[in-house]
């Protein structure tokens, strides 16, 4: 996905539902994450990243900090307190227009939509703290690896640069939870689609018809708000390798006895670029695990992904509404190789990796200093 393209999701995801956009937690889709624990996470993540850099020794002055990819100012706003003052810059207008209306602090802290594949609105040596936390994932790597070796250009000598960026994909079974987990034989299900589809047009969204069968002898319960257990869907290209971990979610509308069956409608939305695809099928108990972790066989449909057919002048006015085109967030992964690579040829050196395994990722967070000249 090229840079105007990325812009125009991220500014549909912004104007559509910009809280869920940055935390994708399924609990709050549809506008229901309350701002206050919001902007709360925020600040324990920001409080984490300065306790990690005061415990190791990394001391920075704290007059100018940037925070890239900044969303509604989730972090921004956390920084404003700690530093003379705070730039949130981001690509999404709808997102910087947000964060504005959000903002706390006045004119300490700025806003500005940069879509650029630089930072070359800011002369070298500018800020003292540069992070960036959920964004670099979001673009392909050739992007990501500009932006770092713009954060050591502008970071001044002695500050300190803080990014996250997952290292790689993980097994299912490295993210189970189980701390609400039902009994392990409870996850079995067989999953049916009585009318599959086989040609989407790309990012469409359409609703399909799945059977769950509860093959287990315990009683699958009823979903309460986006908690519980859900028919969800991946996609898969060709070859079988996961593209889209999180699409559609249909919750179950009430309790299933073992033996029991239940029909539900889940809205997939089909991928961006054109070719051949499998849906993959699959249950999930949400922050417990997929149920294909545990061993239940999920369904496999192969789809043909096509480009939307254009539409006449005079169809498009009398023809019902076209396909509801909906914004698809890329996940990217970069090795630690290339990222150490990327800082030492900007004259930065990685000084410390914070790392941890989840939501099928290996997560990792780059503590970079940038060497006097
Ligand atoms: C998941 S949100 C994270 C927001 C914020 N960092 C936080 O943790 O609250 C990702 C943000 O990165 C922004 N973004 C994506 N690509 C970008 C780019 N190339 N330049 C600047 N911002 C970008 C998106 O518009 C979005 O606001």
């Amino acid at each position: 996905m090229d840079l105007s393209e990325l812009q125009q999701v991220w500014d549909r995801l912004g104007e559509d539902d910009p809280f869920w956009a940055v935390l994708t937690d399924a609990r709050f889709k549809g506008g229901r994450w309350d701002q206050d624990e919001f902007f709360a996470l925020g600040k324990a993540e920001v409080a984490g990243v300065m306790a990690t850099a005061e415990a190791r020794g990394m001391r920075f002055a704290r007059e100018a900090a940037l925070d890239f990819g900044c969303g509604l100012g989730r972090l921004t706003q956390s920084l404003a307190p700690l530093f003379e003052s705070v730039v949130g810059v981001d690509i999404a207008p709808s997102m910087i227009d947000r964060a504005r209306y959000l903002n706390r602090f006045g004119t300490k802290c700025q806003y500005i939509v940069n879509d650029r594949s630089d930072l070359t609105i800011f002369p070298d040596s500018s800020f003292d703290l540069v992070l960036s936390l959920l964004v670099l994932q979001h673009m392909e790597p050739r992007f990501s690896r500009e932006y770092i070796s713009e954060f050591v250009r502008v970071v001044r000598p002695g500050g300190l640069v803080v990014f996250q960026i997952p290292s790689a994909r993980t097994e299912w079974n490295d993210s189970v939870v189980s701390a609400v987990a039902l009994p392990e034989d409870a996850y079995r299900a067989e999953l049916s689609c009585p009318d599959p589809p086989t040609v989407l047009e790309c990012s469409s969204r359409t609703a399909i018809t799945v059977v769950a069968k509860n093959l287990s002898e315990h009683t699958w319960l009823a979903s309460t708000q986006g908690l519980g257990l859900a028919v969800a869907n991946h996609w898969n290209d060709s070859d079988g390798v996961q593209t889209v971990q999180d699409d559609g979610r249909a919750y179950l509308p009430r309790e299933i006895p073992g033996g029991d069956s239940v029909s539900v409608d889940v809205t997939v939305t089909a991928p961006s670029t054109p070719g051949s695809y499998l849906l993959e099928i699959d249950m999930v108990h949400e922050a417990v695990a997929w149920f294909a972790q545990l061993g239940s066989q999920t369904l496999t449909l192969p789809v043909t992904i096509r480009l939307a057919a254009p539409r006449s002048l005079d169809a498009a006015t009398n023809a019902p509404p076209g396909p509801d085109i909906a914004p698809v967030m890329e996940m990217n992964t970069v090795s630690p190789e290339e990222i150490t690579e990327t800082v030492a040829a900007a004259r930065g050196s990685v000084v410390w990796i914070d790392e941890h395994s989840g939501a099928g990722f290996h997560d990792c967070t780059y503590y970079v200093s940038k060497q006097t000249p």
